[in-house]
């Protein structure tokens, strides 16, 4: 279906975020429309979505009670201030926020994007330790081939070099655990077996600054952005263990892991394992508006909750936080979540997805492919001395081919839509399987 929507003929002047700008320009990729799985090209094909937009669209596209919800907020209530004032929708947001985040978080608080929930997070965990009179934790430790967006605490915890290495110091302060991925784990489904033990680096990284400096640990309960890592058996509640024995705040960014990625509402809820603080984005709002949020348990805020009672608590706050456009399409994502029964959907449809996933082990150049929930990863051989070029190869492929797929370095993520059907999946694999075949 061909949309008569122009296309414009000067593209120079959008500098794109992550993008290949010279490479995009020369033979753009536009996106006119979207439906439910798929989205429609300027060239009017249909393409199928395999990874949610960015992570974010798990209930698909064009979701009428989200569309609906907008519109009404856009014309009952735009905008009010963020600060010192208050809608009623934001404070309905963050009551259902909290009932479906594990029982111990009891507050929101909004913020715009991942970036910003992990800015704000770290910033909240110093801020505690200050606030119970322990002002000497400022040290915030994160992990190898972390994501944890962009802000420059994000990428200070963060372990992904290329985000890291054109932007000068950083933050001060930071260390780095190491990351899950270990070799003798490929072609593992699900959680893997060996590498609980890397937890125990905490230990040594404690024990080299002295507890009382230390703030938080944040990590990804699953590694996403990077390419889909893993927490291996046993190692998230071993940096559970580690954390709380010293005092540390454990940190969850779940970005990705929120709203039924891996088949339940949160990732602490599906490993069991309850950090201090959990960052979210993305799919509270099934992307179609920014917002995030930092959940905090009731033992964090409350050690705010001090001092005179005209006196702001947390000296933090953006402009749109909880913006009621913002907030209406929050809530209308998770009455939808809920209707739609889409986080047990996803892990109903994990068996399948990891079969038709592993199914590509024998093809060209694979040499891992891991999974849970409704996400996967393939990994490539890179081209010697020519690293990612065989992803982004196939990724143009696949896109020819009629499906959205995400390359990071030469792996190849997948995390489609939580409404996604078999026949979608069969037709999303079966396509990869021909383009890898192709893929030089
Ligand atoms: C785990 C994690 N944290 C933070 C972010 C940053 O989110 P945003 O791009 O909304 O700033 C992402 C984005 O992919 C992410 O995966």
């Amino acid at each position: 279906m061909a949309l008569d929507r122009p296309v414009p003929n000067d593209l120079s002047a959008f500098w794109m975020p992550f993008t290949a700008n010279r490479q995009f320009k020369k033979a753009p990729r536009m996106f006119v429309g979207a439906d439910r799985m798929h989205y429609t090209t300027a060239d009017g094909r249909e393409v199928l979505d395999g990874t949610a937009g960015l992570w974010c669209c798990n209930a698909g596209h064009n979701r009428p009670r989200i569309v609906e919800a907008i519109q009404k907020q856009a014309a009952e209530l735009d905008y009010a201030p963020a600060f010192q004032m208050g809608h009623p929708k934001a404070f309905e947001l963050a009551t259902k926020l909290c009932d479906l985040a594990p029982e111990p978080f009891e507050h929101a608080f909004f913020v715009n994007s991942g970036s910003e929930a992990v800015d704000t997070a770290l910033k909240i965990a110093i801020a505690y330790h200050r606030a119970r009179g322990e002002g000497t934790r400022t040290r915030l430790i994160g992990r190898e081939r972390g994501y944890h967006g962009v802000g420059f605490g994000g990428i200070s915890v963060g372990g992904i070099v290329n985000n890291r290495k054109f932007f000068g110091n950083l933050l001060n302060g930071v260390d780095h655990l190491p990351h899950t991925h270990l070799p003798e784990n490929a072609f593992t489904r699900g959680q893997p077996d060996h590498g609980a033990h890397l937890a125990d680096e905490l230990e040594r990284i404690v024990a080299l600054h002295g507890p009382e400096t230390v703030a938080a640990v944040i990590v990804e309960p699953m590694a996403g952005s990077t390419g889909v890592l893993m927490p291996p058996k046993g190692y998230l509640e071993r940096l559970r263990e580690i954390t709380a024995k010293h005092g540390i705040l454990l940190i969850f960014d779940e970005v990705i892991t929120g709203f039924g990625r891996l088949g339940s509402s949160f990732a602490a809820e599906h490993f069991g394992v309850m950090p201090d603080l959990i960052t979210c984005a993305k799919g509270l709002t099934n992307g179609v508006i920014p917002m995030g949020a930092v959940l905090a348990t009731a033992e964090v805020h409350d050690a705010f909750m001090q001092g005179p009672e005209h006196m702001i608590e947390l000296f933090h706050g953006y402009t749109y936080s909880g913006n009621p456009i913002a907030s209406a399409a929050g809530l209308a994502t998770l009455e939808t979540y809920a209707e739609d029964g889409l986080f047990a959907r996803a892990a109903e449809l994990a068996p399948y997805w990891e079969d038709a996933l592993h199914s590509l082990n024998d093809h060209p150049h694979v040499i891992d492919i891991r999974n849970m929930g409704l996400i996967g990863a393939i990994e490539l051989e890179p081209i010697a001395g020519e690293p990612t070029k065989r992803a982004f190869s196939a990724f143009l492929e696949a896109y020819e081919s009629n499906i959205l797929i995400r390359t990071t370095g030469d792996i190849i993520a997948l995390s489609p839509p939580l409404i996604i059907e078999k026949a979608h999946i069969d037709t999303l694999i079966g396509t990869l399987g021909e383009v890898l075949k192709r893929t030089q």
